[in-house]
């Protein structure tokens, strides 16, 4: 069955980004001048999604307006013969059919997940994290969406992370079966690096069945007290198969500041218009950090 749905959750406290993020999503902060949700919205567009359901919380309306018209912004553009201004912001709103549901309280992403059982009825669906940003040649969704049509089950973006780092994330038990392609044996949400059973993390892309949904009303809450779509898809496993994918392309973990500020400078780079005075801006800042680090070194 064609995948035609996509769940944003994207109802998260973003307390990783305070104080920018009290009163403004995190999804919505702008990577350069987009803000980070459109970019994955549009990854999911490329990839054939055709209806796209956010899981909203308080706070979340700047996102709401943002795929919606804006009468009053378009006629000021129209007025001003802004056109390439006024097409962009009329085609945000026509991107592809959007639906609401809100998560009253933010009790985990497999929570989230849930509240989207409506929405999906009895269909495969995709999940994207707003604030997982992946670079690649071919969308991230749609790898993953060539693994689910050879192999049906559930699907998950994998990535090799460092070691000191897996405790951040979910993280699977797998063997190989081709190239890229895992089948999931086992998973653990954050586990600590001593019990972590690879290096493989999931990371905020995944193909689902409607199977996890019976899961999920019943999931306890995990780790963080929070109910955890691992856990679930851990129960899933005993019958159904689950599959991982070790994605081609550069993620960004845009809800962390560090890795924000990554993105943006890796972003930035690409695009022809900055990569003059920008690179430049760079090379001038880091050449009195080079001699720093070389006095600390003559120091020491
Ligand atoms: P994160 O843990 O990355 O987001 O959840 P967070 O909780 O907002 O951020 P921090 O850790 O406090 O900084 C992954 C995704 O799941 C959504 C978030 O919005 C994010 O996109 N989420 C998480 C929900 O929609 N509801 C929840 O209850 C929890």
């Amino acid at each position: 069955m064609k995948v035609r749905k996509a769940v944003f959750p994207v109802a998260g406290l973003g307390t990783r980004f305070l104080p920018a993020t009290k009163s403004t999503p995190k999804e919505m902060l702008p990577l350069i001048d987009k803000p980070l949700v459109q970019y994955v919205v549009e990854e999911a567009v490329a990839a054939g999604i055709e209806q796209v359901l956010f899981v909203t919380g308080r706070s979340k309306r700047a996102l709401e307006d943002h795929f919606d018209i804006a009468p009053e912004l378009e006629s000021l553009l129209y007025d001003k013969g802004k056109d390439k201004e006024l097409s962009q912001v009329r085609q945000i709103a026509e991107m592809v059919n959007i639906f609401y549901v809100r998560q009253k309280q933010a009790l985990g992403l497999g929570h989230a997940i849930l509240c989207a059982k409506e929405f999906v009825c009895d269909e495969p669906f995709a999940v994207l994290l707003g604030d997982d940003i992946i670079d690649s040649r071919i969308p991230c969704l749609s790898q993953l969406l060539k693994v689910y049509e050879r192999h049906g089950g559930t699907v998950l973006a994998l990535e090799k992370v460092p070691m000191e780092n897996i405790s951040a994330y979910g993280c699977v038990r797998a063997t190989p079966l081709e190239d890229r392609v895992y089948e999931v044996l086992d998973m653990v949400e954050k586990p600590k690096k001593s019990e972590a059973p690879s290096d493989l993390a999931i990371i905020g892309r995944y193909v689902l069945t409607p199977g996890i949904f019976p899961i999920l009303e019943k999931q306890e809450p995990g780790k963080g007290g929070e109910i955890q779509i691992t856990d679930a898809i851990r129960t899933l496993a005993h019958d159904e198969p689950i599959f991982g994918y070790e994605f081609d392309g550069v993620r960004h973990d845009c809800g962390d500041k560090l890795g924000f500020l990554k993105a943006t400078v890796d972003m930035a780079l690409k695009r022809a218009e900055f990569n003059g005075d920008f690179l430049e801006f760079l090379r001038q800042r880091l050449g009195p950090l080079d001699n720093m680090e070389l006095k600390k070194v003559n120091a020491s």
